[in-house]
């Protein structure tokens, strides 16, 4: 078993989504103690809360597969200047029924692609924000607003020549931060 297993979230269904595409190539740039998970968002139903005390078979898997992880990678997409309404619905299940939200103190990743020269940066603003209310901490830094360009990706699917330095800075930082974060959740427990 891995030591700090991370669910990944793309806020994207689409089949060839620039999102998903960063979330399988950064995963590849993380040490081996640290192993990516993605966790599945298509299958759940629109959040209703009459539904809170039957939730779905989809809605009890995410919230088990983020209750399992010791950190979280978002890397989303930017809709009309906010999150994609898929990533919300999945973020609004998981935190509920009241009380009973799995996100509370999983430090996360924040990340994004889009095809506009702003690179995701104001759907991020939301989701830190959505996400603060959820007492889910965010790495701060480096902020990583990823424009789809020619050579974003190699053939092979990884991370392209261009962006692999700053990429795989960004991968180092967040996994000596996830880590940090596991010891200091241990260390006040004890
Ligand atoms: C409904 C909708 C709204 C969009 N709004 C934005 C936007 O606000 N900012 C932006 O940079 N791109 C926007 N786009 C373009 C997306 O960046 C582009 O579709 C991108 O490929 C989505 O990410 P994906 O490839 O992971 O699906 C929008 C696309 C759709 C379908």
């Amino acid at each position: 078993m891995s030591e700090y297993p991370i669910a990944v979230i793309v806020g994207s269904l689409r089949k060839d989504s620039f999102n998903s595409k960063l979330a399988t190539a950064i995963a590849k740039l993380a040490p081996p103690e640290v192993l990516f998970k993605p966790v599945r968002i298509d299958d759940l139903p629109l959040y209703n809360q009459d539904d809170d005390a039957s939730p779905a078979e989809s809605v009890k898997r995410l919230k088990a597969e983020i209750t399992a992880a010791r950190g979280l990678l978002f890397v989303t997409a930017e809709y009309n200047r906010s999150i994609p309404g898929v990533l919300k619905n999945a973020i609004d299940h998981a935190s509920r029924p009241y009380g009973k939200s799995v996100w509370a103190g999983k430090p996360a990743g924040v990340l994004g692609v889009s095809v506009g020269a702003v690179g995701t940066a104001v759907a991020q603003q939301h989701l830190r924000t959505i996400l603060a209310y959820l007492d889910v901490p965010t790495l701060g830094q480096p902020e990583a607003f990823i424009q789809a360009k020619d050579g974003l990706f190699d053939t092979s699917g990884n991370i392209g020549p261009d962006s692999r330095k700053f990429l795989q800075d960004w991968m180092d930082r967040y996994a000596v931060w996830v880590k940090q974060h596991a010891a200091s959740r241990v260390a006040e427990l004890v």
